[in-house]
């Protein structure tokens, strides 16, 4: 298997899907469409729908079926990013290498671009799925995107911003919930599109888990090593900010053994899906070593 590869051709077939069902710019209001799509195309790593890919060909679903709700995920996800950045959140200028969307429109597009590509992944799923398979990936989706999960994780991200007594459970709490929820969802979608059992959902969701817990803490550490032009975001903003991050509760080499630990529980996980995946397990054995 030719990870570069496999990875390219996942890619490809999500920015194609985004084209594909997502408004056009030149829909009325052209502003608010222009703005979905500024920090849609953007780019990003598009790391939730090619899992969501990748999960449903574990059972042999090679066809686009699953690449509706994996375009549904990058909608959540990508509102999730705009929102994020806005200066009642983490304040940020630069994502995915432009300006944050706030700063290239204003805050009120940028709020309003958010709502929109929400609400717009749900249309998706009802307008690509039926019967039971769509109720399935609708509540996956919900709960992962809900308050409990990313939303909850977002608000106990920011309840922690200059708390100096943050204990590990909080701030694993956080990134549980505002970033493995969505990883989760990912694979869990793929596999419901690919007909996966109640055993090889479960088997997903603790890859998942632990996947997403991994690509957080290293996006903490990145966050203090890495620079602005390579992360296409503005590095070292933790720290001045105060947030609670694993860098900060556990230190960079601690870090990035806990990030190492999750990796190699995400790649047990999948060895329930021994034959078929291997692109899953190398994906997963890269990202405690990611450098952006
Ligand atoms: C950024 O996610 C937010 C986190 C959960 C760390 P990504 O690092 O996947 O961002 P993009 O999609 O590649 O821009
Ligand atoms: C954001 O975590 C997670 C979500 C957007 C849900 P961060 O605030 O660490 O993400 P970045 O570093 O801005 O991408
Ligand atoms: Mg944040
Ligand atoms: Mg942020
Ligand atoms: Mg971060």
């Amino acid at each position: 298997m030719d990870f570069k590869a496999e990875l390219k051709r996942h890619t490809t077939r999500v920015e194609r899907g985004i084209d594909r069902h997502v408004p056009r710019p030149d829909t009325r209001p052209v502003r608010l469409h222009t703005a979905m799509r500024y920090s849609l195309e953007a780019g990003g790593k598009r790391l939730r729908p090619v899992l969501t890919l990748a999960a449903a060909e574990l059972f042999g679903t090679l066809d686009d079926s699953a690449l509706p709700a994996a375009v549904a995920i990058e909608c959540i996800h990508t509102y999730s990013l705009i929102h994020d950045d806005l200066p009642c959140m983490d304040n940020d200028d630069l994502r995915r290498g432009r300006p944050t969307a706030h700063k290239a429109f204003d805050e009120a597009t940028a709020l309003l671009a958010g709502d929109a590509l929400l609400t717009h992944a749900f249309a998706i799923l009802a307008e690509n799925y039926s019967g039971q398979l769509a109720a399935a990936l609708v509540r996956e989706l919900a709960d992962a995107a809900g308050s409990r999960r990313l939303i909850g994780g977002q608000m106990e991200d920011l309840l922690a911003e200059k708390k100096s007594d943050a204990t590990p459970s909080e701030l694993e709490f956080i990134h549980l919930n505002k970033t493995a929820a969505m990883i989760e969802a990912s694979l869990v979608m793929g596999g419901l599109v690919g007909g996966a059992t109640e055993t090889q959902l479960a088997a997903l969701r603790t890859a998942g888990r632990h996947l997403g817990l991994a690509f957080q803490i290293i996006d903490d550490i990145l966050d203090a090593t890495a620079d602005s032009a390579t992360l296409g975001k503005t590095a070292g903003k933790d720290a001045k900010t105060g947030k609670t991050t694993y860098v900060k509760l556990h230190g960079i080499a601690e870090s990035r053994r806990m990030a190492a630990k999750n990796t190699d529980a995400a790649v047990a996980a999948l060895a329930a899906f021994a034959g078929t995946d291997a692109f899953l397990r190398s994906l997963a054995e890269g990202m405690a070593t990611r450098a952006a």
